[in-house]
């Protein structure tokens, strides 16, 4: 079926317009009549009988595997580490006794993912593939399948892909941590319902971010993003999607991390955005901030409700402390946008890059 823009003049806005809905769709496809988490059992048995996880991905899908780790292991309590396709494919760690493999993927298509997948059917490891595209390659040669409901993604920058790959992946770790007889003090449901709304508030304020990209962003060469914990791997993707579709050099960094080096980097003027939505590091982020400024940075600081401060550029709605991720990107994703629109770049089709990469 042919996929239309409508009014929006980019398929990357409407995308990015879509996630509040993208959300409800996950809430209503993961969800039984008993409200209980509707997975295949295959999968929760898989979930359960594993003794490490093991995610592989690529480009934003690695992103959501960042935060994928923070879930099963934070939920879950089941220890998972995160690797690039293309490097895992040639360098295998020293593997646990009974891995599980996630292949995390919006096109099921990338060829860096196969050739893992393909070795690790030879080793008779389990595999689970997360993707948009159910009938893909990927999917089909896994064990088994979960999918994003996230209708289909034509702009080259991934969006809402990237949030369903974590809401989905935020279900996965609750319902084997129920299947664990861990107790949990919320429910995913509901906080994902929570998420879609501050979703919708904040596409529904998409001046504020136009400005801050023309404040911010509409000459400089370069820009970085900075954050701790979940924040930093947010800042990861923000960096990611700026250098796609503006050309903007970007890069996002841990905000401890910057004193050995990055900190070099920092001109008069130079954009530093920085996220600050996670209690147990605001005050640690925002001290990396002042001494960004301190060299002359240009400082934009995302919060959350409840930690922000005064002169913060935007503060985003609460929403539970393990999903921030799920919102925090938007504002990213929205100024990368306008970023893109003001240096009159080609923001559905950028330079050199392809939607799926079907090449090792
Ligand atoms: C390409 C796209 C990226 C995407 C990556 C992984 O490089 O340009 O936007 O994140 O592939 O794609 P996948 O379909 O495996 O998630």
């Amino acid at each position: 079926s042919d996929i239309e823009k409508g009014t929006y003049p980019h398929f990357m806005l409407k995308e990015i317009d879509e996630q509040p809905f993208v959300m409800r769709k996950i809430i209503q496809e993961y969800q039984d009549d008993n409200d209980d988490i509707k997975l295949d059992k295959d999968i929760r048995k898989a979930m359960k009988k594993c003794d490490r996880v093991y995610i592989i991905a690529a480009g934003t899908s690695y992103h959501a595997g960042l935060i994928g780790k923070e879930f099963l292991e934070k939920i879950a309590e089941v220890p998972t580490e995160v690797h690039v396709a293309s490097e895992f494919s040639y360098n295998f760690p020293l593997l646990s006794e009974n891995p599980l493999f996630v292949f995390i993927s919006q096109s099921g298509e990338t060829a860096d993912l196969r050739s893992v997948l393909v070795e690790t059917k030879k080793l008779g490891h389990p595999a689970l593939t997360i993707t948009n595209v159910p009938g893909s390659t990927l999917s089909r040669e896994a064990n088994y399948t979960m999918h994003l409901h996230a209708g289909p993604e034509i702009a080259v920058a991934s969006t809402k892909a990237y949030t369903a790959q974590m809401a989905v992946l935020a279900i996965l770790a609750v319902d084997t941590a129920r299947a664990k007889g861990i107790e949990l003090d919320f429910d995913p449901m509901q906080e994902l319902g929570i998420v879609s709304n501050a979703m919708e508030a904040l596409c529904d304020q998409k001046e504020v971010f136009d400005q801050i990209a023309r404040d911010y962003l509409s000459t400089t060469r370069n820009c970085f993003f900075i954050g701790r914990g979940s924040d930093y791997y947010v800042g990861l993707e923000g960096a990611l999607k700026l250098k796609e579709i503006s050309y903007i050099q970007a890069e996002g960094f841990a905000g401890g991390e910057l004193k050995h080096g990055t900190i070099a980097l920092i001109e008069d003027g130079t954009p530093v955005i920085a996220l600050a939505t996670q209690e147990h590091v605001n005050g640690s982020i925002r001290s990396n901030v002042q001494e960004v400024v301190t060299r002359g940075a240009n400082d934009c600081i995302i919060s959350l409700e409840g930690l922000d401060r005064e002169g913060d550029a935007f503060v985003i709605p609460k929403v539970h402390r393990l999903f921030t991720p799920l919102v925090s990107v938007l504002p990213l994703q929205l100024i990368s946008y306008y970023a893109a629109l003001h240096r009159d770049c080609d923001v559905d089709k950028p330079r050199n890059l392809a939607k799926s990469v079907t090449v090792e």
